[in-house]
């Protein structure tokens, strides 16, 4: 474009662009974390630039390609200036990036048994002086190291953090990272808030969307290793051929991100179309009668079809199960256990290391009249019975995905059956996409949670990455939060959500500030009293939200079937999907007698914790009325009774999210316009539900406890 023929408006916009030099273009989302803005401290930009000269990746391939695209891409944008990519090492301060194989530097750190410990996916990021250069090294054993090593060091710039001498070794401490999409093949996401679904199955294999790279890059950079394509409540026709195609054709586009192709199933797939009873999900895609995983033609039609898979994909992860559980079919249509339908798949998985995730989201009201006792007294007895490839995929909690749970005792209570994590970062009962809700602060909660399985310390994070139990198996999985809306999560504050699971599933040991930390660097502002704003709005979210929902233990009281809005009412159906099943108000009190006076679920917990839930006195607040009945005039550690208690609770959340929301109109002007009203809008919408939650649960509970409505606002 000449200057000649510039319109009014772009002149005009360059002049604004002149003024407002941060904001020349708003911000979308779309490029989540990896914004790579320009270092705008100076001292910082000369030392990176000096640092930086060269960039040397040697190798050809299609992960070093993405590293390349990855470095060039962040280091030009974040040093506002062309880096020299050579061939070769050449003399001046370079990165260089590298395995044994390509690089004679990191195969003298290989000599000096630097690389020993990285295992597949681990890396280095040290300095190497020659002379009077310095090189800043990455190095790793796999090419994909090397990705995740990249995009650390990207984080390094992007955050501000020093590189003259970095010395970092990094692997992740579980083996399967696992994002789960619940995605529906007719584009809609179950429990899904940003959009529809982002596989345009229509059309692939032909089309490639160009957002599957950048799905898979976004994941990398978290490193994450793993995606189930598909709902838990699985079609049986994501499995006809044409369908293996389409999800060839995404391996594909995600296997040189480091990223695997998992799927869910459904347990009728064998059977043929015409069996499907009006209602029942028992119609599959095969030819059989039935799907009794003993019958030999059952074990063959497995055994071919997941032939078929692995010479489309010969990466292929394996399945995700969702069996005898909401209406789901499984082997208990045929009177055998879980087990034996498991095993059924593993044998077939085998031969190729495909692994099968079966979760133990079961609650057959048959089992007890408890529906959180029911996955542990159904899975215990198989304890020991599954084949080696197969995980149990647990629930954080022991109901489904609440505010706030204590840990499902299953974790604890299995001794030879590795267990998966299943953790939910769509925020199916957190206020959706429209909250923001910063989630780490939650799943550090669940991971820190001591079971006491082998004494103290046998935390959730050490059962699920192996070191309580030696077990070799470990993962973790995700239920994503991703769609087709252009900045991926529906709130932008979501996206942090997204990001710190990744981080939290490479090293469950950071905190959940440090994540955000990096987060609101990397994705909004280095600014540090910008940066303290967020940071403590994001810190106070959860708890916040717990108390304009479902403060001190209560839970499950949400609006039916859409799970947004409170409904403590709601008492009809059936009787374990019921507010009034979950929260017992009566006049005496509230809460559900779970303690050994009670259903006993208390009795599923180790010693230590058995006592402590069982007893009024000794049971935490935070789950008082997920343990007890407890009376309205109950006296509180605060001194307050039960009912004022409850009462502070929920103005204490609605109270925090005022806080929250005057922080960010502070901001104005200091973040990004767009995602400034974008996030503006939501808050908006947060604060008028939060009151509607907590005024409807206060004037119901109210009808009961028969005393005044006691806020502070
Ligand atoms: C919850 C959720 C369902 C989902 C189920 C599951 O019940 O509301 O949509 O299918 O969990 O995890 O299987």
């Amino acid at each position: 474009m000449t200057i000649r023929s510039m319109t009014k408006a772009s002149v005009a916009g360059i002049f604004l662009a002149l003024l407002f030099p941060l904001y020349v273009s708003a911000d979308d989302g779309y490029e989540l974390w990896l914004k790579y803005k320009k270092t705008g401290d100076e001292q910082l930009l000369r030392r990176y630039r000096e640092a930086i000269t060269s960039v040397v990746v040697p190798g050809d391939g299609k992960t070093l390609g993405i590293i390349r695209t990855e470095l060039r891409r962040g280091l030009d944008r974040l040093l506002g200036a062309d880096v020299h990519f050579r061939a070769t090492t050449a003399r001046e301060n370079s990165l260089i990036v590298g395995t044994p194989e390509r690089s004679d530097i990191v195969r003298q750190l290989q000599r000096q048994g630097r690389l020993r410990n990285l295992g597949g996916e681990g890396y280095l990021i040290t300095s190497v002086t020659r002379g009077t250069n310095r090189s800043i090294v990455i190095a790793a054993n796999r090419e994909i190291g090397l990705l995740y090593g990249a995009f650390h060091f990207l984080r390094i710039l992007q955050t501000h953090k020093p590189i003259d001498q970095p010395d970092i070794v990094s692997t992740p401490r579980i083996g399967y990272r696992l994002l789960d999409h619940w995605d529906n093949l007719d584009g809609s996401i179950e429990r899904g808030y940003a959009g529809k679904s982002l596989w345009k199955w229509d059309e692939l294999p032909e089309k490639i969307d160009n957002r599957y790279h950048d799905y898979a890059r976004a994941n990398a950079s978290i490193g994450l290793n793993g995606t189930v394509l598909n709902n838990v409540n699985a079609n049986p026709a994501i499995l006809k051929p044409e369908y293996l195609r389409k999800i060839s054709a995404l391996a594909d586009v995600f296997r040189p991100y480091g990223i695997r192709v998992f799927l869910s199933v459904n347990f009728s797939s064998p059977i043929a179309a015409r069996f499907e009873q009006e209602g029942n999900r028992k119609g599959g895609i095969g030819d059989l009668q039935t799907a009794d995983p003993l019958d030999p033609d059952v074990k063959l039609w497995w055994k071919n079809k997941v032939r078929e898979i692995y010479a489309l994909i010969p990466d292929f992860g394996g399945f995700l199960v969702k069996a005898s559980s909401e209406g789901m079919p499984g082997p208990q249509d045929y009177r055998r256990t879980h087990a034996e339908g498991a095993n059924m798949l593993a044998e077939a998985l085998k031969p190729y290391h495909g692994i099968v995730m079966w979760r133990s989201f079961v609650y057959d009201a048959g089992v007890d009249p408890d529906r959180v006792k029911r996955a542990q007294l159904e899975f215990l007895p198989l304890d020991g019975l599954f084949r080696p490839n197969i995980f149990i995929q647990g629930k954080n909690g022991p109901l489904d995905f609440q505010p706030r749970e204590p840990v499902q005792p299953l974790f604890g209570s299995m001794t030879k059956t590795p267990m998966m994590l299943e953790l939910q970062i769509t925020q199916e009962y957190l206020g959706h996409s429209a909250h923001l809700v910063y989630l780490a602060p939650m799943w550090k909660e669940y991971l820190q949670f001591d079971l006491h399985a082998k004494g103290p310390g046998s935390t959730l994070a050490g059962i699920i990455d192996g070191s309580v139990r030696n077990s070799f198996m470990t993962g973790i999985a995700g239920v994503a939060n991703t769609g087709d809306d252009r900045n991926w999560c529906g709130h932008f504050f979501a996206q942090a959500n997204w990001y710190a699971y990744g981080r939290l599933a490479w090293d469950h040991s950071l905190s959940a500030e440090q994540i955000a930390d990096d987060w609101i660097r990397m994705s909004l502002s280095n600014d540090p009293k910008t940066l303290a704003t967020i940071s403590s709005m994001m810190m106070a979210s959860w708890e916040a939200c717990i108390n304009y929902m479902t403060p001190l233990g209560l839970h499950h009281i949400m609006e039916v079937d859409i799970h947004y809005g409170p409904g403590p009412q709601h008492n009809k159906g059936r009787e374990d999907w019921r507010s009034t099943y979950y929260h017992r108000a009566d006049s005496i009190g509230l809460g559900f007698n779970r303690s050994s006076t009670g259903s006993n679920a208390v009795g599923q917990y180790f010693p230590p914790l058995q006592i402590a839930f069982d007893n009024l006195e000794t049971c935490p607040e935070k789950y008082l009325l997920w343990f007890h009945h407890v009376r309205w005039d109950h006296r509180m550690r605060s001194g307050r009774t039960l009912w004022e208690e409850l009462c502070g609770k929920y103005y204490a959340g609605t109270n925090a999210l005022s806080g929250m929301h005057t922080q960010w109109l502070s901001l104005e002007g200091a973040v990004d316009p767009q995602v400034f009203s974008s996030v503006k809008v939501r808050l908006d919408k947060q604060l008028v539900d939060a009151a509607i939650w907590r005024d409807t649960c206060l004037a119901y509970f109210q009808k009961f406890s028969k005393q005044p409505i006691q806020g502070q606002r």
